[in-house]
């Protein structure tokens, strides 16, 4: 823990000289700040978030807890539990010595086709701002600071480093920059990090009006602006742009040609020593200036009781009730044939900088089977369109016998720079080393627990030799894109080969040595070996059963679906989807997996189907099946949560983020794609269910809002007070329901102008016994009631009139008070 130093940081910005300066300015590596011994500057260590603190290392990094995505954690509509995970994210940040935690992402969900979404919170600002600001301040009232991104206008994933999002000033306002408002008003964040894209023709890291002129001005915001990575384009026109800090480092734009530009004349030296001193009040903050922080040493380990209880709590509450007939929760004694590829592999994280290394992850099949004594485990159909890394336990690192792989890198003149055991079979190489030497070689071991056809392959820029068994190949993966795309969809290579029997396998693991002629004596083993031709990417194993027919997997579903009491279906997106650097093209299940639904609903006497999505998803089965149940990206605990969610041992009282469109296309915002790399943000304020609400898209198959529980509710008695700062509305709820229950009451501001769309202008979660009632307060907020002025740049009250709804989402409204 740290308390801020007495040192004045202006005072020591002038200790040192220009080319000093200009150098902390830059990270002195892909997450770390430099030190400065002569002004009391220690190091500042860096780490992605938000669903867990991944570490300085982009892979292969230690175990880390795997927390549930930021919609599920936001469908509690909650602000204790984002402070909650602020808190535990600070302690998983101080059990490595990082200072700052990249996170949270408050980007909004424009449209359901935005790959990363599953990384922020909400399509709505003011819940997206509340919940932030609680995560910054839990995050931060442990001395570890938090990074907004991305500022902004950051809201899909295709072109991303070049598009250039053309959205006018009102909206910016109204939707986009509010989030980073309502976070900075209310938690102080001590950094924020600069998007890739352009805003209105002006890259994000030099954007003089929203950095300088709204957030350093109009907000007096006192942290630090840093670029997202890679994203600095320029030297003098980003630091008089307000941009504090380049990152990644110690290579970068500035430099020489920043101090260049300050000796010349272009840039005043007094704009670098602001970010100089920006820089130091962060450091400040975070215990790296004068006295550095003394870490606590009994922080909770990532598969610690208290984190498991914790991960299960939090990924359960926000888990979502969207359907119900009568079916959940389970009752124990309930036999169930619990059906599809994500009940096995369940998918628990999104792709990109995201992921983290956890020390474990529970399937739903583990979960469910350790709560209930009937329960037949069937693989559904294949949902991933492109192989992906092995799953540890799928392989085995042939020398410890343990799940993972073996990983070994080795430098040009073959000598071994690092052996990984029981490592996950992905490795990033040339972007965060810090070896003597470049990596010349990548080279996996893997053996194989499969009984039949696998597909084998490897992942990765370069000249492969892949050996299974006595088969060898050489061939050469090639990229036509970038860094960017070989560091987050490098191109894949993959064939089916005949594995030995599982049992045989793995009863040998640990001793036998992994050579060729292995597979001969009935155990496989897959040998890759890969010289980088670009020198920088990632790499990777695959190794997964081989498809099997679509027409057997369904049929073998629906028989065991027929025999049991409920069938459960867990159905979802993979991480080709929910992930950095790609959109969707649709919102449609991948796969077979609705035909899947289908058929299991009509051999089924009762049909659950278990969504395991952080976003929206396309459901034509809706009225095939008796129940519905969203649950999101879980973390590490993901199938205990599940389970506890269908047997109502924790109740899944989620409300959703995000409105679902009822088809491709059916929303108010829908391209993602930059048109002359223009991404134009015609629908304006009307995003999500404003949209909908206004009739400019067709009605939604669920509103944000939305969310079952396990209760029903009456509301009475509701009346609107005006006094105070702003409108308060006041309702009593009655649990009517057999259970005691959660219920989140949302006040929606509908304006008297068509002009200006409905809004969330406020919520109050309440927690009932059965049968009681309670008296609910919910203030409105403020800056929900505010209007951007293009003309005269400034805000001002919306017009009187209109109504306040009190609703459970906009497809149930239980009353409407007028405001005439
Ligand atoms: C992402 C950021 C992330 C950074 C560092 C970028 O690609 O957009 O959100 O913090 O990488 O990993």
């Amino acid at each position: 823990m740290t308390n801020p130093s007495s040192i004045d940081p202006s005072v020591l910005v002038a200790k040192v000289d220009l080319e000093t300066k200009v150098r902390l300015l830059t990270g002195a590596s892909a997450f770390t700040l430099a030190p400065e011994e002569s002004i009391g500057l220690g190091e500042v260590n860096l780490s992605d978030g938000p669903t867990g603190v991944r570490g300085l290392k982009f892979s292969g990094g230690r175990q880390v807890a795997l927390f549930p995505n930021a919609t599920l954690l936001a469908s509690a509509w909650d602000e204790e539990t984002t402070a909650e995970v602020g808190r535990m994210l600070a302690e998983e940040a101080m059990a490595q010595d990082i200072h700052v935690v990249l996170g949270p992402t408050i980007n909004l969900h424009r449209s359901t086709l935005g790959g990363r979404l599953f990384e922020a919170y909400s399509e709505d600002p003011l819940l997206t701002g509340k919940l932030a600001a609680a995560y910054v301040r839990g995050l931060q009232s442990l001395a570890v600071g938090a990074c907004l991104k991305h500022l902004v206008a950051n809201e899909s994933e295709t072109a991303r480093n070049t598009m250039n999002s053309v959205v006018d000033a009102k909206t910016l306002r109204e939707l986009y920059l509010l989030p980073f408002e309502i976070a900075t008003a209310e938690s102080d964040p001590w950094s924020m990090m600069a998007a890739y894209n352009d805003v209105n023709g002006v890259a994000a890291t030099e954007q003089d009006h929203v950095i300088n002129d709204v957030v350093k001005g109009e907000w007096g915001y006192t942290g630090l602006i840093m670029s997202d990575w890679f994203a600095t384009k320029t030297a003098a026109p980003a630091a008089a742009g307000g941009l504090d800090l380049v990152m990644p480092g110690p290579e970068g734009p500035w430099g020489a040609t920043l101090v260049a530009a300050v000796r010349n004349g272009d840039l005043d030296e007094s704009v670098v020593d602001d970010h100089l001193r920006r820089l130091l009040v962060l450091a400040d903050r975070v215990g790296a200036l004068g006295e550095l922080r003394s870490l606590p040493t009994d922080l909770p380990a990532p598969d610690s009781p208290v984190r498991r209880e914790q991960l299960t709590r939090l990924a359960a509450a926000g888990m979502t009730v969207l359907t119900n007939d009568d079916v959940l929760p389970l009752t124990r004694g309930t036999s169930v044939a619990l059906i599809g590829r994500h009940a096995l592999e369940t998918i628990d994280m999104g792709g990109g900088s995201a992921q983290v290394n956890p020390p474990y992850q529970v399937s739903v099949a583990e979960g469910l089977t350790a709560l209930l004594d009937s329960v037949e485990v069937v693989d559904g159909v294949e949902v991933r369109t492109r192989p992906v890394p092995a799953r540890p336990g799928f392989v085995l690192d042939p020398s410890t016998g343990n799940p993972g792989v073996h990983i070994t890198l080795l430098a040009a003149d073959g000598s071994v720079l690092e052996e990984r055991h029981d490592a996950p079979s992905t490795v990033m190489v040339g972007f965060d080393d810090d070896f003597s030497e470049p990596v010349a070689t990548v080279r996996f071991r893997a053996r194989v627990a499969a009984d039949g056809p696998v597909e084998v392959g490897v992942i990765g820029v370069g000249a492969w030799e892949l050996t299974v068994g006595e088969t060898s190949r050489s061939f050469e993966l090639r990229s036509s894109g970038g860094f960017a795309e070989e560091m987050l969809a490098p191109p894949v290579e993959t064939g089916t080969v005949e594995m030995g029997p599982d049992d045989i396998i793995d009863g040998e693991a640990m001793l036998r040595p992994p050579a060729r002629t292995d597979v001969l004596d009935g155990v496989s083993t897959v040998e890759a070996t890969a010289n980088p031709l670009a020198g920088v990417g990632l790499f990777g194993l695959v190794a997964r059963p081989a498809p099997q027919p679509v027409e057997s997997v369904i049929a073998a579903a629906a028989a065991a679906a027929a025999q049991a009491d409920v069938a459960v279906v867990v159905v979802g997106l993979t991480e080709e989807q929910e992930t950095e650097s790609v959109d969707k093209s649709t919102l449609a299940l991948p796969g077979a997996q609705d035909a899947l639904v289908s058929a299991v609903a009509a051999a089924a006497r009762r049909t659950v189907v278990v969504v395991n999505a952080a976003t929206p998803v396309l459901m034509p089965w809706l009225d095939e099946v008796d129940a519905v149940l969203w649950a999101g990206l879980p973390g590490q605990e993901g199938g205990h949560a599940v389970a506890a969610a269908l047997l109502g041992d924790i109740e899944p009282a989620g409300r959703l983020v995000t409105t679902f469109p009822a088809a491709d296309g059916a929303a108010p915002a829908w391209s993602v794609t930059p048109v002359d790399g223009d991404l134009e943000y015609t629908e304006g304020t009307f995003i999500g269910y404003r949209g909908h609400w206004a009739g400019n898209a067709p009605a939604p198959a669920f509103w944000l809002g939305h969310g079952l529980g396990y209760s029903t509710w009456s509301y009475s008695d509701a009346a609107v007070s005006l006094d105070g700062p702003s409108p308060q509305v006041s309702v009593t709820v009655t649990n009517t329901g057999p259970r005691d229950s959660r219920e989140v009451v949302q006040v929606y501001l509908e304006p008297s102008s068509s002009d200006e769309p409905v809004r969330l202008v406020g919520w109050t979660a309440v927690s009932v016994p059965a049968g009681a009632s309670a008296s609910v307060q919910v203030r409105t907020d403020d800056r929900l009631w505010r209007s951007w002025d293009t003309d005269s740049g400034a805000w001002s009250r919306i017009a009187d009139g209109g109504r306040l709804l009190v609703a459970r989402g906009l497809g149930d409204v239980r009353a409407s008070l007028s405001l005439d």
